[in-house]
């Protein structure tokens, strides 16, 4: 046997680029003979640097090298002789990749997780390109010219990697599972061949696009989606994306937890579905819709979509069908015996050293088929390994099933042993645990360290014995701690148990109170200490779920504080989430019950009152901007008064009562000036402006914004500049001074673009669809005009200026005609944001100026 370098070792894999219809292009024959060429030229080239051959299959090498210098010259060889050959036929063209770790070598080959990550490596690229780890790159050092990749997330590996390729030349895009955000598993998948060849076909035909995998809990249904999901993505151009429902507690969430995957927002002229309809209509997407049996009545929302997307494939999971017309149904099978084995013996290596021996297999087989092949009966069962020998596990179980599957006759065999399992294992526990155990129940999606030690008083030792008894998991939460969770099945136990304890209530208002608390903090971060939409994100972007339990908790309770504090504190998740609706319905609902401290209810109010207005209700926002200033006078809050004032006024002027909306923004002015803080008496200023400009009093309009421009006293292109330099360019326009329009909008769109304010981006694209307009640049401008309108809606805002938004598409139409209008304005919808500032430019310029031909 050749000797296997040990220590650092760098791994080199190849593969042939489309080896198949190689081999069916070619024929058997030529095909032999190519691959025996290729094998050739590579061990030459691979030898000559010191490489060792450890394994060959059909297509594919794998040498070892003890330096990783030496691997990329080998690579760089071996490529070189490949391209140099004069093949017959086509050329055979192989990828490469190359990672350095410290693999383990026993019987001549190497195992361990850098084999599998050098392999994945090497799978996402293409032929002739020669891809490295992070480690290999390292090690390699700077004389050697790589191109930076970025990081991509590989197939089975938790961890993303950085990846490099050597030289300069191009290549498509990597193949990797970036365009993805399917969970990555903690451990191997095991068996399923035939299901995964089955569904792969199954979600490759054309006449199936709704499949729905069906079982018991436990039976392995979420996880055989995500491993069918894997395989896929390269099936699936515009992405292949996992929506978990198990945290989701009201059917009517539905739409929004696969519009937050996707990132659609509502608009007021548009209800999420519309939008989800919209945004996937054209796309080749795969949606894996995980844990669907508790939220049945929201199915015909996936009917809805499958039907308005003709590309779109559903991968549904649910413990029962979704009872759709189209649905196919396939029933997940429990694992045959020898995966079942697999899959225990691998549960149980992972904490203690078994191994299947000849003496204890027989042992083992029977504990499997006492589980029914369950996965989760296995892993749950694997877990008591560390204390019990099989055989003492095995007589346990034989003597605790029986007894506690005994009750309930109806449900099905395989749903009893596993909730017989999961009973056992509970049993197991000390009371101490089952107490922790329980209380975790309450959480939807999830929770980190703070959030289990305050809801349900629990300590590290606890939580670590139910980690390691399978009961509980741990992944890594977005702040980089752990994030404790538990698979739907056992989580319903633990609510059971939580019941039989009497502890529902108390644990719930816990969980209410910690995450008003939280939610609540991160507000007030906003408010208090201005720090950003961003850091408010990171704090509890992450736990909608549980606040969404937390409220309807609340509400239900009659817990007035509660649900006002929880609204307050989730106001923002909503809202820049685009869910108007969702936000809207649970502002009422809290705002409904009597009680609460008033001072809350009126910040409540005055945040809130967006969402009636963003859905076009501006009655009732104004009503809530009236109840808020009416305390704020009360209690002399003069920042707060002075801020819902200048809304107030915005939204009386845009009901067309001008002279109470002056009034009103002459009041916000007058308190900013009394408190003296330049940036506030900017911002009310720009309200009475704003005003102006809605009336058409444009000379006015452009002093106001001028002093504006003043006061705010910020560096050139600071983001506050922005409403006031679109405002101005627009006004100008209207004054007919269209270079000095040109000037400030320029300026604008570069700006917005920078500070990725969309809902700015596209008014300013459609001010200068205007002044295009103006210049007779008829084409331009309806270009424009689509550009603004395709970023506009997708803010979900209403247009700058409705009028005279209609009056211009009315006068681009007459001047192109139907045809050319709205083949004018496709263009523009499909352009990037480049595309579209570079037209603007060109499309805005006086005629001297223009150095464009086809601007027209
Ligand atoms: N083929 C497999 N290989 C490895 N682990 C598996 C396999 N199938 C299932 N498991 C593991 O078994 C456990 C239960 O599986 P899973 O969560 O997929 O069940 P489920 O049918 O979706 O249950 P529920 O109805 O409760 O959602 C999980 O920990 C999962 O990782
Ligand atoms: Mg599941």
């Amino acid at each position: 046997m050749r000797e296997l370098p040990i220590g650092i070792v760098t791994l080199l894999f190849t593969d042939i680029e489309g080896s198949t219809r190689l081999l069916q292009q070619l024929g058997r024959e030529r095909y032999v003979s190519a691959l025996s060429v290729h094998r050739r030229l590579l061990r030459e080239a691979f030898a000559r640097h010191g490489g060792v051959e450890v394994d060959t299959q059909g297509d594919s090498f794998l040498f070892a090298f003890g330096s990783a210098r030496a691997s990329v010259a080998a690579a760089v060889e071996g490529q070189r002789a490949l391209a140099l050959y004069r093949w017959p036929d086509e050329p055979v063209r192989v990828r490469i990749g190359l990672h350095t770790g410290e693999p383990v070598a026993a019987d001549g080959l190497y195992a361990g997780l850098d084999v599998h990550r050098a392999a994945r490596v090497m799978s996402a690229g293409h032929g002739g390109q020669v891809l490295l780890s992070q480690t290999t790159r390292d090690l390699v050092g700077s004389e050697v010219e790589v191109r930076d990749l970025g990081e991509h997330r590989l197939k089975d590996l938790a961890e993303p990697e950085w990846l490099f390729q050597l030289g300069s030349q191009e290549f498509p895009p990597l193949k990797t599972i970036s365009n993805t955000n399917l969970p990555v598993p903690a451990n191997r998948f095991v068996g399923r061949e035939e299901e995964l060849v089955a569904l792969r076909a199954l979600l490759l035909a054309v006449d199936h696009r709704l499949i729905t995998l069906t079982g018991a809990g436990g039976s392995g249904k979420s996880r055989l989606a995500v491993a069918t999901a894997l395989e896929l993505v390269e099936e699936f151009p515009n992405g292949v994306f996992f929506v978990e429902l198990a945290p989701i507690a009201e059917p009517k969430h539905v739409a929004a937890a696969i519009a937050q995957v996707l990132g659609v927002r509502e608009t007021p002229a548009r209800p999420l579905i519309e939008g989800l309809k919209d945004h996937l209509a054209d796309k080749r997407t795969l949606l894996v819709v995980d844990n669907f049996e508790h939220l049945l009545k929201a199915a015909p929302i996936v009917s809805e979509l499958v039907h308005a997307a003709p590309r779109l494939v559903v991968l549904a999971t649910s413990r029962e069908r979704l009872r759709l017309s189209h649905e196919h149904e396939y029933p997940v099978p429990p694992l045959p015996e020898m995966d079942a084995l697999a899959l225990f013996v691998e549960r149980a290596q992972a904490t203690e050293g078994l191994e299947a021996t000849e003496k204890n297999r027989a042992v083992l087989v029977e504990i499997c088929r006492r589980l029914d092949g369950l996965p989760l009966a296995l892993e749950l069962a694997a877990a008591r390994l560390k204390l019990l020998p099989p055989a003492e596990l095995l007589a346990r179980l034989e003597q605790r099933l029986p007894l506690l599957t005994g009750g309930a006759r109806d449900v099905p065999e395989r749903q009893r042993t596993l909730r017989a399992t999961i009973e056992w294992s509970h049993e197991l526990l000390e009371p101490q645990e089952q107490r922790l155990f329980a209380r975790l129940g309450v959480f939807a999606g999830g929770c980190g360290l703070g959030a289990a030690e305050e809801v349900c008083g629990a300590d590290l030792d606890a939580l670590q014995s139910l980690l390691e008894k399978s009961l509980l998991r741990q992944a890594r939460g977005p702040d980089g701690g752990p994030r404790f969770w538990m698979l739907e099945t056992i989580r319903e136990y633990a609510l059971d148990r939580l019941a039989a304890a009497r502890e529902v209530e108390a644990a719930r208002h816990r969980h209410a109170e910690h995450y008003a608390t939280r939610s609540e903090q991160a507000e007030d971060a906003i408010k208090k200490y201005g720090v950003s939409d961003q850091e408010y994100f990171e704090r509890i972007g992450h736990e909608q779920a549980n606040i969404a339990v937390a409220l309807r908790w609340a509400l239900d309770a009659g817990e007035a504080a509660l649900a006002l504090r929880l609204v307050y504190g989730a106001f923002r998740l909503w809202f820049r989430r685009g869910q108007f609706r969702e936000g809207g319905r649970a502002s009422e609902e809290a705002l409904a019950l009597s009680g609460g401290p008033p001072e809350l209810r009126a910040q409540v109010l005055t945040r809130v009152s967006d969402f009636p207005k963003f859905q076009g209700d501006l009655v009732r926002a104004a009503e809530m901007k009236e109840e808020a200033i009416a305390f704020f006078r009360e209690y002399d809050d003069e920042l707060d008064l002075a801020s819902a004032l200048k809304d107030l006024a915005e939204i009386v002027g845009v009901q067309g009562d001008t002279a109470r909306a002056h009034q009103l923004a002459e009041e916000a002015l007058a308190l900013r000036r009394a408190v003296g803080v330049p940036s506030g008496i900017a911002h009310a200023l720009s309200g009475l402006a704003e005003l102006e400009r809605m009336q058409k009093n444009f000379g006015r309009a452009i002093e106001l914004h001028n002093e504006v421009l003043n006061l705010l006293d910020e560096p050139e292109g600071g983001e506050r500049t922005l409403p006031p330099l679109h405002s101005l360019g627009d006004a100008w326009i209207h004054c007919g001074h269209l270079d000095r329009a040109r000037d400030y909008l320029v300026k604008a769109v570069s700006l917005s673009g920078e500070v990725e304010d969309m809902y700015c981006l596209g008014a300013c694209f459609e001010s200068l669809a205007r002044l295009a307009e103006r210049r007779g640049r008829f084409r331009s401008a309806t270009r424009l005009l689509g550009a603004g309108a395709r970023i506009r809606e997708s803010t979900g805002a209403a247009p700058d200026d409705p009028q005279e938004l209609e009056r211009l598409q009315t006068a681009l139409c007459a001047q192109l005609g139907d045809n050319v209008y709205e083949a004018c304005l496709r263009e523009g919808a499909a352009m990037t944001m480049d595309e579209a500032s570079q037209l603007a430019g060109a499309a805005s310029a006086a005629a001297s100026s223009e150095t464009v031909g086809n601007v027209g």
